[in-house]
């Protein structure tokens, strides 16, 4: 854009006060992002695209814009203070999981090269894994529940990790035991790199041939897997045993009740779960909700009743990272549920439905005001981009 079209009295706006009816004269520089022409913001779309650009700031100029219409002060409303730490704990696990994703490519891109599995490095990564769940699961829940769609196997691996993890946490399971977790976690669809990749990446439902293929991975883990020193037995049957069903109607082996030990079970209940939750090319994700519903209709016969419930309590209906709609048509992210019943978190509101626009952000307190969660939204309904707010 032109220097000359810019005057002194331009305002930097950050996207989450832009709105519909502001004349934006100049964009955050965004490396390739290139923005032609200026213009007055005539529909959230627009506030929408910039967003998925990644676009942080834009300069506004007032004198050409419309007046724009401020929200009703809702009297009931209550912002709760922002958790003061919260930000830089979100900031490191954002970190962590960039650096796991990173490393867990390498990895895997070796092995689609034919390369052994090497598992040393994921020890350490473990480590800061638990570390972080115990200072803030919540920090983490949050930053995981922002995917990708381009890469799936990567996510669903650090994601089926962490849940592991935060599950064990969750059943007391000792540091040792969460460890293996994570490293099965991280390992369990190791298989799939051996599996042709138009089958692997087909959008919709495969034939009964692909499926057939599609099992395999299972038994490409054994191979890869199964005599890999160092790396333990209960982390290779988080791997093994994520397919198998208590009624041994599952795969590779067919494993059948009591052959499948807690931590197979946690693997198959963690890898349901992130499966609905994520979104594909072809499918939306399912909410955390929806998501626990299908899990309580797979018991007792292919996932373990009990464990399932432990799951549910442990995740909860709204997990914090999970995007909700409050009873006054907001839209926001649950942000921290510490010390709280699962139906009363903090809410940090961004968007409101009713008029199709960004708002302010608000850190709303369902404990201390008349506002109430209306329902669980997925993601991908919506024609927004929640990402600039996590
Ligand atoms: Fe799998």
């Amino acid at each position: 854009m032109a220097q000359t079209a810019l005057s002194s009295r331009l305002i930097k706006v950050p996207l989450s006060k832009l709105q519909v009816g502001m004349f934006v004269a100049k964009i955050d520089d965004v490396g390739s992002l290139k923005i032609v022409t200026a213009g007055l913001l005539t529909s959230s779309d627009a506030i929408s695209m910039l967003a998925r650009k990644g676009v942080q700031y834009v300069w506004v100029d007032p004198d050409r814009s419309q007046s724009v219409e401020e929200d009703e002060p809702d009297a009931a409303e209550v912002s709760a203070a922002k958790p003061g730490n919260r930000d830089l704990r979100q900031q490191k696990a954002k970190k962590l999981l960039g650096e796991a994703k990173h490393l867990i490519r390498k990895v895997l891109g070796e092995v689609f090269h034919g390369k052994e599995v090497d598992a040393k490095p994921f020890g350490e990564l473990a480590d800061r894994m638990i570390e972080s769940v115990m200072a803030d699961a919540d920090a983490f829940k949050c930053v995981s529940a922002l995917r990708h769609k381009d890469a799936y196997l990567l996510e669903h691996s650090v994601n089926v990790s962490f849940l592991l993890v935060t599950f064990g946490r969750y059943l007391n399971l000792d540091k040792a035991m969460l460890k293996d977790l994570s490293i099965g976690g991280i390992l369990h669809d190791v298989g799939k790199t051996r599996v042709d990749n138009d089958i692997l990446n087909k959008p919709g439902k495969l034939t009964a041939e692909e499926f057939e293929e599609m099992k395999r991975h299972q038994e490409h883990a054994i191979t890869l897997l199964d005599n890999l020193p160092g790396l333990s037995q209960v982390s290779k049957d988080v791997s093994f045993m994520h397919h198998e069903k208590l009624d041994g109607k599952g795969y590779p082996r067919g494993l059948k009740g009591e052959q499948i030990p807690l931590h197979g079970r946690m693997a198959c209940i963690c890898d349901i779960y992130d499966a609905l939750t994520a979104s594909r090319c072809y499918k939306e994700a399912m909410s955390p909700a929806a998501a626990c519903k299908i899990l309580l209709s797979l018991t007792p016969f292919h996932l373990d009743q009990q464990l399932v419930y432990q799951f549910i309590r442990c995740i909860g209906v709204y997990p914090v990272g999970s995007m909700v709609e409050l009873s006054d048509g907001r839209l926001g992210i649950v942000w921290d549920l510490e010390g709280r019943d699962a139906m009363h978190p903090v809410v940090k509101c961004f968007y409101s439905l009713k008029h199709k626009k960004f708002v302010d952000v608000k850190y709303v307190d369902l404990n201390r005001c008349d506002i109430n969660i209306a329902k669980a939204v997925s993601p991908c309904s919506l024609d927004i981009d929640p990402t600039p707010f996590y």
